[in-house]
Parts: C-alpha cells; sequence; structure tokens
C-alpha cells in the first residue's frame, strides 16, 4: 500500500487556485481532523511566515460564513514557507532542509504546466523524488505529443504510481456517485446499453464569461479546457463496464478501456461557436479563433453502445450554470396510446445533485393519453451536504489513494479522441451571451 505524507508540500501557495480552493479546503481538512502534518508553502515573493499565515486567514475568511478560529490557528501555526525562484537550486535546498531527512512529502503543484518538469527536476537534484509523491494540476499538455514528453520529464524521476494527476471533476462526489448509482442498483444497469438506450445527452453549461483569464483561456478554448479532461472522464464513468473491484486500477482501467473503444472525433460533427464580445476580453488576440462552446458527437465503438450517439456540449455564457446527462431511452415496440416522449433517465450533477427519471401515466380524463410525471430526489435534500472535491483531492493524494486522479494512459486516450478538432483555425460560429449556443450537429439529424 502507498505511504502516507509525512508532509504536504504546496507549490505556488501564493498563487490564484491556492487563494480560492486550495487554502480553504486545507482548511476545512485541519477543522475534519484529516489534515494533521505540516505544511510548507513554496512561491517565488518576498512574503515570511507571518505574511503567509495573515493571507491563510484571509482566504478562509473570504469563502467560509462562518469559521472555525481554532482549526483556523491550527492549520497557520502547521505552515511555513520557502520562498524561491523554481530554476534556483538554493529553493530545493531550503526546502529539503524544512522536510528534513527521513519524510515523505506529497508535493502539490499548482503552478504553470511550463514549470512542472523544472519542479520535478529540482526536487531530485536534491533527493528529495526518492521519497515522494508528485501532483500536477491539470492542463496534461496541449495535445497528444505535448503530454507525452511532459510525462517523459516527470517520469525520470517519478515512477507511474507516484504521479498523481489531477483532474478535479474526480474529486466531485457527484461524479463519484455516477459509480455507486450505476453498480449499487440493479434498476439501471440492465437499461445501460445499446437495447434500451436512444442517446446519451452530457451538457456542461456555464453562465460566465473568461473575465480575467483572457490570456490562459486564448490559449487553450473548449475543448482544451474541459472537454478532454472533465467531461471525458465523466463520460468513462458513466458509460464504462463494471470495475473488476473498487480497487483505484480496476476503476482506472474500466475506464481506460471505455475511452479507447471511444472513435476520434470527426471534424464533420463538431461545431463550435464563439460568444459575442469574447475578442474585446483582455488578454485575447484580436485574431483569435478559439472557441468557448463546442457541441460534438461521440461515438463509442464496444458491444454495450455501438450504434448510440453521445451529444456533447460545453460553454461559457450559456443560460445556466449546470452539468447534466441525460440518458433518452427507446420508445416502446408500438405506440398503442399515439405519439409520446421517450423516457429519460436524468442525472444532475451541478449544481445541486439528484436523478430525475421521467415516466408516462395516463392523463385524467375519459381518453388513454399519457402524461409526463417526474420521479426523482434532490441529493443533497435526501442525503445531506458533500465535501468540496479539493478537500477529497487532497485527502487522497497525502493517503496515497490515485483513484480519483487520471491515469496517463486515459490521458493518452482523451488527447487522441480529441486531437481531429484541436485549433482548426477555422473562424468559431457566434452565439449571443445567454443563449445555448450555435445550433450542435444533431440538430438537424
Ligand atoms: C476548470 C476550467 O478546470 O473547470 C474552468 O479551467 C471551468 O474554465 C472549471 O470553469 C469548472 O469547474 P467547477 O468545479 O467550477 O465546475
Amino acid at each position: 500500500t502507498a505511504r502516507t505524507g509525512d508532509v504536504l508540500v504546496l507549490f505556488g501557495v501564493t498563487g490564484d487556485l491556492a487563494k480560492k480552493m486550495i487554502l480553504p479546503a486545507l482548511y476545512r481538512l485541519v477543522a475534519r481532523g484529516v489534515l494533521t502534518v505540516p505544511v510548507v508553502g513554496v512561491a517565488l515573493t518576498d512574503w515570511d511566515d507571518e505574511r503567509l499565515r495573515a493571507h491563510i486567514a484571509d482566504c478562509v475568511h473570504a469563502v467560509e460564513s462562518e469559521v472555525d478560529a481554532d482549526a483556523l490557528a491550527r492549520l497557520q501555526k502547521s505552515v511555513t514557507l520557502v520562498a524561491g525562484d523554481y530554476a534556483d537550486p538554493d529553493t530545493f535546498t531550503r526546502l529539503a532542509g524544512a522536510i528534513g531527512p527521513t519524510a515523505f512529502a506529497v508535493h502539490y503543484l499548482a503552478v504553470p504546466p511550463a514549470l512542472f518538469g523544472t519542479v520535478a527536476d529540482g526536487l531530485a537534484a536534491v533527493g528529495l523524488a526518492d521519497r515522494s509523491r508528485l501532483v500536477v494540476e491539470k492542463p496534461f499538455g496541449r495535445d497528444p505529443a505535448s503530454a507525452r514528453a511532459l510525462q517523459a520529464r516527470l517520469d525520470a524521476h517519478f515512477p507511474e504510481d507516484r504521479i498523481f494527476r489531477v483532474d478535479h471533476f474526480l474529486g466531485k462526489e457527484p461524479v463519484e456517485d455516477l459509480l455507486v448509482l450505476r453498480f449499487a442498483n440493479t434498476l439501471l444497469e440492465p437499461l445501460w446499453s445499446r437495447e434500451w438506450v436512444d442517446r446519451v445527452e452530457i451538457t456542461m453549461a456555464e453562465d460566465f464569461d473568461v473575465a480575467d483569464r483572457g490570456s490562459f483561456y486564448d490559449a487553450v478554448g473548449t475543448v482544451r479546457d474541459v472537454v478532454q479532461n472533465h467531461l471525458l472522464q465523466v463520460m468513462a464513468y458513466l458509460l464504462m463496464d463494471a470495475p473488476l473491484s473498487d480497487a483505484a486500477d480496476d476503476q482506472r482501467d474500466a475506464k481506460s478501456r471505455l475511452l479507447k473503444a471511444t472513435r476520434a472525433l470527426d471534424p464533420a460533427e463538431v461545431v463550435r461557436g464563439r460568444y459575442d464580445g469574447y475578442l474585446d476580453t483582455a488578454g485575447v488576440a484580436p485574431d483569435s479563433t478559439t472557441e468557448t462552446f463546442v457541441a460534438v458527437v461521440l461515438h463509442v465503438d464496444d458491444w454495450r453502445w455501438a450504434g448510440v450517439p453521445i451529444h456533447l456540449r460545453a460553454g461559457k455564457c450559456l443560460p445556466e450554470t449546470s452539468l447534466e446527462i441525460v440518458v433518452v431511452l427507446k420508445p416502446p415496440p408500438r405506440a398503442l396510446f399515439g405519439a409520446s416522449t421517450p423516457n429519460r433517465i436524468t442525472l444532475r450533477l451541478q449544481p445541486d445533485a439528484g436523478v430525475t427519471v421521467t415516466l408516462l401515466a395516463k392523463r385524467p380524463g375519459q381518453e388513454d393519453v399519457p402524461v409526463e410525471f417526474p420521479l426523482g430526489a434532490d441529493f443533497r435534500q435526501v442525503l445531506g451536504p458533500v465535501h468540496a472535491p479539493y478537500e477529497r483531492i487532497f485527502a487522497d493524494a497525502l493517503a496515497g489513494d490515485p483513484a480519483h486522479f487520471a491515469r496517463m494512459d486515459t490521458i493518452e486516450e482523451a488527447w487522441r479522441i480529441v486531437e481531429p478538432i484541436l485549433d482548426p483555425g477555422t473562424e468559431p460560429e457566434p452565439y449571443a451571451r445567454g443563449t445555448w449556443g450555435p445550433p450542435p450537429p444533431w440538430s438537424s439529424s
């Protein structure tokens, strides 16, 4: 079994992700008694320990309505800062001193991906690579070749079982719940195939624009930002065969097999969109062809799904913020009561997780006219609140549980799937803010 971290090292401790997501998550882990080891922050900054501790208090107060002062003080006391440049060997010598001669460290890289290799080299140079785990944020590469090059850089120092690649959607409880809903019940699984499913719809909508992330987003676009990683991981959980066991690698084998069976995207079945005004965003190139919306048809060529189209769309400036899956069933063999809508199983993952099955019943009155009614539950109401994804990610990274991190083979498969639609160089279709984007490729079929 994997070694538990004796110390957590957070590269990029003064950065934006740390501020908004990571430091508040660490505070909640301390409050829950899950995080008890020392934390070493690393950043290129002129701050000292005290300044960092004050910053942590600010970050926690900014997102928590009620702060447990005791827990906050414990987190602050456990944190020290190593300030320095990641390209400077001396930074790593001082880091090694802060970690001590025998501790097993978990290094979390909340830094730009261009620095992942530099940090890995720096850790190895002072002998830390042999007794640590490396946790890297997304994105992992920007195409198949760069992902493989990054991997080669990391695995020069770290074996696969000590490289954890973050996809924060895998830390979302409603995403993980897809496996429980599918495989702890007997109700759904018999329906979950080409036999009964007409099509599957996956929608990730965000009602906000790229705001101050223009220069980041313009180099990325929707396909790289959320499809290659988050949404293909979600699709794999949704459609994969049952894993042999609950073990991390059995789950990841099942996902990998599903992605292997997924055909590379056909540009003829892709619509790319750009919301009006995107080009005026600070950091966006005036001649940008980056998409802010994409709708694609995926095909999984395996025994279970052959012939069932997967309609997937994602975008910014849409009418709402949500992540939703709709499994549309086939109609009954004969329409005895006239035309009616097909049964649908809706799995809502965000903002409020839940399930709704849409069935038909007779409309009260003399005639046999079918009318839809929903059967469903809101999980927050019936099951209570869930933990935030970064709590899960840090707890698992410290414990050494890789289940909710992306294995290299799934990342490579995902890049293979999206590669044909990366950077087509064509103008995306315009759409007005607050609409569902340009007509998707399936709208005419
Ligand atoms: C990030 C993307 O990975 O995921 C963002 O870079 C996106 O563009 C975000 O908004 C969505 O994550 P969440 O957890 O807020 O749904």
